[in-house]
């Protein structure tokens, strides 16, 4: 009856139990979403949601030229011209990826994807029936994209006669905040226009940037070089994932480009997701987003030196330098399993953490906990996450 696209059951993993167990006495140090932190300081403009004009119904494929023009200004903010023809409006980066997806795959193409990285895209990639490949982001050059590691990926999979379609960089990476280089990037885009494939940067992390290294890239859409898509979106920019909203800069050079907006048109065309008062809200939204960022901002970095207060460096928990995003990594004692570890967290101490191969990484251990929360339950939930790994082996 149904398409293998969907898993046969829900089978809860160990961790994923244990947290339905203790639900309502742990600290949750995975909470991801701003809405629900308290930060109340700023709160959306939802009066631009009122607007008149809210009662027609003229849609665009594309998203309207009035919020177009509005992501057009937030580049414009970062110094980055975005032509209005050059923007395509999304309900969320997940759609994004999985209209290009459309766009750039057949069933069984490979789209390659960095490791370790937000464990967001295994399922779009198999609703689209494409096949995902890791690429290594090397530990020891603090997680940053090497355009060796990306073709050597790409060559083997050519040799077992596959198609790598597209590229995936995060930028900046979830969680490890690492980007790519201008001269790996330039590489790529070689790479790229020899191949054939496409690059897709996922940079909604790019209004949370705190420590980049000389030659970061930010906006790689910025370079036309070769087909690249840009992510962005309301839920990170603005703290707004309520709104739903996204968008992709597509640029490249002229006839590949042209050629690539045309299909996402198409594409488009065949959802019209966005809703429209949100999109007449978008100036608004987009205009008042420096007071929510900036908010999440100071959030981050408070909750980052509690972090490392609690663990001092030269201790047995390396807290990985905030690079980026609002995600904190901890290097722990690979003394048992880290799932194991993490169910001790809930079981043992009330409080819930990722592990790190949730995202990947490339061997054990690490943990990865979320910056947002409200400082004085993230300062509690710390504790027990110390007392917890304290314990470790004993
Ligand atoms: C790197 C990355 N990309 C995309 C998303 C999803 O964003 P959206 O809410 O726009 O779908 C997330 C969510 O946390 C993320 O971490």
């Amino acid at each position: 009856m149904f398409s293998g696209k969907t898993p046969d059951s829900h089978t809860a993993n160990r961790l994923t139990r244990s947290v339905a167990r203790h639900q309502g006495t742990l600290v949750d140090l995975t909470v991801s979403n701003p809405t629900t932190v308290g930060l109340t300081t700023a709160p959306p403009d939802l009066e631009a949601l009122r607007s008149p004009a809210n009662a027609f119904y003229e849609p665009d494929p594309r998203g309207t030229a009035l919020a177009r023009r509005a992501v057009s200004g937030y580049y414009a903010g970062h110094g980055v011209e975005a032509a209005v023809e050059r923007l395509v409006l999304t309900a969320s980066s997940s759609e994004a990826y999985s209209w290009l997806f459309k766009v750039l795959c057949d069933p069984g193409d490979s789209v390659l994807v960095p490791a370790p990285s937000y464990p967001l895209l295994d399922a779009l990639a198999e609703l689209e029936s494409v096949e995902l490949a890791r690429y290594r982001l090397p530990p020891e050059d603090g997680w940053a994209v090497h355009t060796g590691a990306i073709v050597e990926c790409v060559d083997r999979l050519a040799a077992s006669g596959k198609r790598v379609k597209a590229v995936v960089l995060v930028n900046p990476n979830n969680p490890t905040g690492s980007s790519v280089g201008e001269p790996e990037l330039e590489r790529l885009e070689e790479t790229a226009l020899c191949h054939g494939f496409a690059l897709i940067s996922d940079e909604v992390f790019l209004d949370y940037r705190f420590a980049d290294r000389p030659g970061d890239v930010r906006i790689a859409a910025a370079r036309d070089r070769a087909l690249v898509f840009s992510l962005g979106g309301l839920s990170k920019a603005a703290a707004l994932p309520q709104m739903k909203l996204g968008w992709i800069l597509a640029n490249g050079p002229a006839a590949l480009l042209e050629e690539a907006l045309e299909r996402l048109e198409w594409v488009a065309d065949s959802f019209l997701s966005v809703g429209t008062p949100v999109q007449n809200a978008l100036a608004s939204m987009i205009g008042g987003r420096h007071r929510a960022a900036s908010e999440v901002r100071d959030r981050i970095l408070e909750n980052d030196r509690r972090l490392r207060a609690a663990f001092p460096a030269g201790g047995p928990v390396d807290v990985l330098p905030l690079r980026a995003g609002w995600t904190a990594v901890l290097r722990v004692p690979a003394v048992v399993p880290e799932e194991e570890l993490a169910v001790s967290l809930v079981e043992r101490h009330g409080v819930l953490v990722h592990p790190g191969y949730f995202f990947e990484f490339p061997h054990e251990a690490f943990l990865v906990l979320s910056l947002l929360p409200n400082p004085s339950l993230f300062e509690a939930g710390v504790e027990r996450l110390r007392c917890g790994i304290g314990a470790l082996g004993r």
